[in-house]
This record gives structure tokens, sequence and C-alpha cells, in this order.
């Protein structure tokens, strides 16, 4: 693991890592992924790197099965095995529920319901899908954007929030999910600068706890700053899987001329 100077030095996770082996989805004669697999560990940031169109947002789709794989393993690594999902044949529902109940999405464009205010836009989930009393779940939402720099704003509509204030309310409804890992597709790049700084620093203090997560970014300063592990992906398929000093320090001409191109942009 890359030891970086801003980034204090965290103990071992022992937890299994998540483990995608043999990830296989097309779409008509496109081959989006090509056979991933690739190990997620346990209490740490992994950041998926690579062009436009090689393959990012259906990786991290098809961990949350919102993409249709035709072959390969998700495996949570749990000892009962129940974390283990193979993609050969379509899932049921109730083996869709128990993936989902594994990881959430935090998408580019927030996703938030208009009609609800941030409180309530955290609380619903937690109320209908995992049964939680209506207080218990508004007193951990009321938390939760606190810790999102929003306590003054849980009774606000999404639409008297800023972009950045959205989406820092669509990570605390992704947290208290509490979900093992949290997966966010590219989620400042609908922001302008400043208000992408306020979710950045958010995710950056997210990626100091134990979490598991696993980060789409076209920001290369972003993925050095929050990155344990880099995977770099192009036409469909694992190009780099190292630790974030692996990605940033390799004289691969490819990995050199993507790092030139997207600073550039
Ligand atoms: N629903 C779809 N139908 C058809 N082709 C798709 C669909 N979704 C993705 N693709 C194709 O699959 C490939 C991988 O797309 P994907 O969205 O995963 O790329 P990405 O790495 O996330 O790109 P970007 O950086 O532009 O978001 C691309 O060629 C894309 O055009
Ligand atoms: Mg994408």
């Amino acid at each position: 693991m890359s030891a970086q100077p801003d980034r204090p030095a965290r103990p071992d996770v022992t937890e299994p890592p998540l483990t995608l082996s043999g990830i296989r989805k097309t779409f008509g004669r496109l081959v989006a992924l090509d056979d991933v697999s690739l190990e997620i560990p346990r209490g740490r940031t992994t950041v998926l790197l690579g062009p436009s169109g090689s393959g990012k947002s259906t990786l991290l789709r098809s961990i949350n099965y919102l993409e249709h794989p035709e072959a390969g393993v998700i495996d949570f690594g749990e000892a009962d095995g129940n974390g283990r999902f193979a993609l050969d044949r379509p899932l049921s529902a109730k083996q869709v529920r128990a993936l989902r109940s594994r990881s959430t999405m935090v998408f580019q464009q927030f996703n938030l319901f208009p009609h609800l205010t941030a409180l309530a836009n955290v609380t619903l989930a937690p109320i209908e899908a995992l049964g939680q009393s209506r207080s218990a779940a508004q007193e951990r939402g009321r938390e939760l954007l606190e810790k999102v720099g929003l306590g003054a704003k849980t009774d606000a509509y999404p639409d008297r929030l800023s972009g950045g204030q959205q989406q820092r309310v669509a990570i605390a409804r992704a947290l208290a999910m509490d979900p093992d890992v949290l997966l966010f597709d590219e989620p400042t790049s609908a922001l302008d600068p400043e208000l992408a700084a306020e979710v950045v620093a958010v995710l950056a203090d997210l990626a100091t706890e134990d979490r598991t997560l696993v980060v789409v970014t076209h920001s290369l300063a972003f993925a050095r700053r929050v990155a344990d592990k880099v995977v770099f992906l192009e036409d469909g398929k694992i190009g780099l899987d190292g630790s974030s000093d692996d990605f940033f320090e390799s004289t691969d001409p490819r990995l050199r001329r993507f790092r030139e191109v997207v600073s550039s942009v």
C-alpha cells in the first residue's frame, strides 16, 4: 500500500477483499468488460481510472447489478459464502436484493427526490428498506448531514441546494444504508470547481475512515489524494492493478500518455 505523506498510517484490515473474477459484459458486439478480475481491499479506497469508454462505469454498475454481466463472480468474501454471486445466469430478485444490500452507489447526477427534504432523502431507504424506526433514522440522518457539512440544511429541498450540497446529501444518503462497499461514479464531474472541492473534502475525509470505497474519477489530483489502490482500465481490460505509486510513477508509455492527456484538460 503506498504511504502518502498527508495520509495517516492505518492498521492492516484483515477482512477478506471483495473479489471480482472473470467479469464479462457485452453490449451487442461491443465487449465492454473482457474477463475482468480484481480484488477490492476492505477498508481502503480503490480508484478506477481509464479513458472514456474503457468500461469504468460498467464495472462499477456491475458491482451493484445495475448492469448484468454475462459471466463472472462477485464475491464479498463472507465466511458463510452468502456473499458470493455467480453471474453466468441472471440473478433472481432475491439475489439482486441481497447483492444490493452490500453496496450503495453515488451517481454523477445526485438523483435526489425533488419532493423530499434533505433529511427525508437520507432517511427514506433506511425506513423503507432497512425497517428502521423514523426517530432512529432521523437521528442518524441528522448526524450524517452534519458529517457532510449540511447540519443547517436538513429541511431544505434539493432545488434550494447547490449542486455540491445536493451531492453531499446523496453521500449522506448512501452512508445511511451503512453498506459494506460505497461506489462513486465521477461524483464531482457535474460540479463547478469550487463546489467539487466541497465534495472532494467530504470524500477525502471518508477515505481516511476504514470504509471500502470504489471511486471512478477523471481527476488525477483527487485520485492521488484518496487512492490506496489504482485500477487502470483500457478497452474493457485491466491495464494496471497496483498501488497509487505504481500508477503515478509508472514509466509505461500508455500510462504516461494517459496521465499527460488527463492532466491537460
Ligand atoms: N447501455 C449501453 N448500451 C450500449 N453500449 C454501452 C452502454 N453502456 C456503455 N456502453 C459502451 O460500453 C463501453 C464502456 O462504457 P462505460 O460507460 O463503462 O465507459 P467509461 O469508462 O465509464 O467512460 P466515461 O469515462 O466516458 O464515463 C463504451 O464503449 C460504451 O459506449
Ligand atoms: Mg463512465
